[in-house]
């Protein structure tokens, strides 16, 4: 006897990620592959290294799903998926660094400085950074759009995005905080990036105004519960499932959303950015996988 087993209907997020994953790790070894001669080959290792290590590629799938939901084709945003990743990569070595959060496993295997020495991941993370801005430069077909995407991703990776919030993380050890505050480090130590990631693909895509808009609202919420999950994982989770060290975010008394107001109340506000996030889409006649991937970032467990 034949026992039909009905189908596991996938999520449009999952769909979407098990098409495009795989052309963005291509596209993203093919950037470092044929750099130019001139990058010292350790150098080029050390980068190579990271950024192809298996990450969840969140920030480039965003990008391209941005693109596709405001009518343009995923794959014509690829060189800014690309781009907020390599500035992704960076930004994770240089947390992992001694003087910042002292980590010595990312993405399941050693750090960057653990490999290559400190002064090493350094430079690699400075040269992922800077690389990103000639792959927007470099790989975008209009000039128009490229300066945009430039704009929008310096400004999200600069003093008053991640960078900023990265400094008020690390000094926001002591002291007396308000929610705001908390907030206001989260939304740019990481939700920056995630909206830069969204809007580079809406520019692509040649999105109205009203797209724009809508979709800087989403960021501001899945960029949020990105950060409050990423905390909640630290205390719950497992290193063999998120490929990093738990439980350190307590022992370096960093503020966290859970930390601060409890796992509770974090988890009811990750299901209140959630919803958020989804009726900011009412605009869009095709976003399921915007959707999903919301859902997805909130219950993430890794
Ligand atoms: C980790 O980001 C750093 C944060 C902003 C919380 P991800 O959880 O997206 O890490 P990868 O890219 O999958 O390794
Ligand atoms: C850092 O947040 C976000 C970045 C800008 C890299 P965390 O320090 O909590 O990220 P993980 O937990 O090390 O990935
Ligand atoms: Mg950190
Ligand atoms: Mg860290
Ligand atoms: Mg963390």
């Amino acid at each position: 006897m034949i026992v039909c087993s009905p189908m596991v209907p996938q999520d449009a997020f999952t769909d979407f990620a098990d098409r495009y994953r795989p052309e963005i790790d291509a596209a993203l070894a093919q950037i470092i592959d044929t750099l130019p001669s001139g990058c010292p080959a350790k150098l080029k290792e050390a980068m190579r290294y990271s950024l192809l290590a298996n990450g969840k590629r969140i920030r480039p799938l965003l990008t391209l799903m941005a693109a596709d939901a405001c009518g343009a084709e995923p794959r014509s945003a690829m060189p800014a998926a690309c781009a907020v990743e390599m500035v992704h990569a960076y930004s994770l070595i240089h947390d992992d660094l001694p003087a910042m959060d002292d980590d010595d496993l990312r993405r399941g295997q050693p750090t960057n400085h653990v490999m290559f020495g400190e002064g090493n991941a350094i430079l690699a993370g400075d040269a992922l950074l800077t690389l990103a801005f000639s792959v927007l430069t470099e790989s975008l077909s209009s000039p128009r759009i490229a300066a945009e995407c430039v704009k929008i991703l310096a400004s999200a990776a600069g003093p008053f995005g991640m960078v900023g919030g990265q400094f008020d993380d690390m000094h926001a050890q002591d002291g007396a905080h308000t929610i705001a505050h908390l907030e206001s480090i989260d939304t740019r130590k990481t939700g920056a990036l995630i909206e830069a990631a969204l809007l580079m693909g809406a520019v692509i895509a040649e999105a109205s105004e009203g797209q724009m808009d809508s979709l800087k609202q989403y960021a501001h919420a899945i960029g949020l519960a990105f950060q409050i999950r990423d905390d909640l994982l630290d205390l719950v989770s497992h290193a063999s499932d998120t490929g990093k060290k738990v439980g350190k975010d307590k022992d370096q008394g960093k503020l966290t959303y859970p930390g601060f107001l409890g796992i509770d109340v974090s988890k009811r506000r990750l299901a209140e950015l959630t919803e958020k996030a989804t009726q900011s889409l009412s605009l869009f006649a095709a976003a399921d996988h915007l959707k999903d991937i919301a859902r997805y970032i909130a219950e993430r467990r890794q």
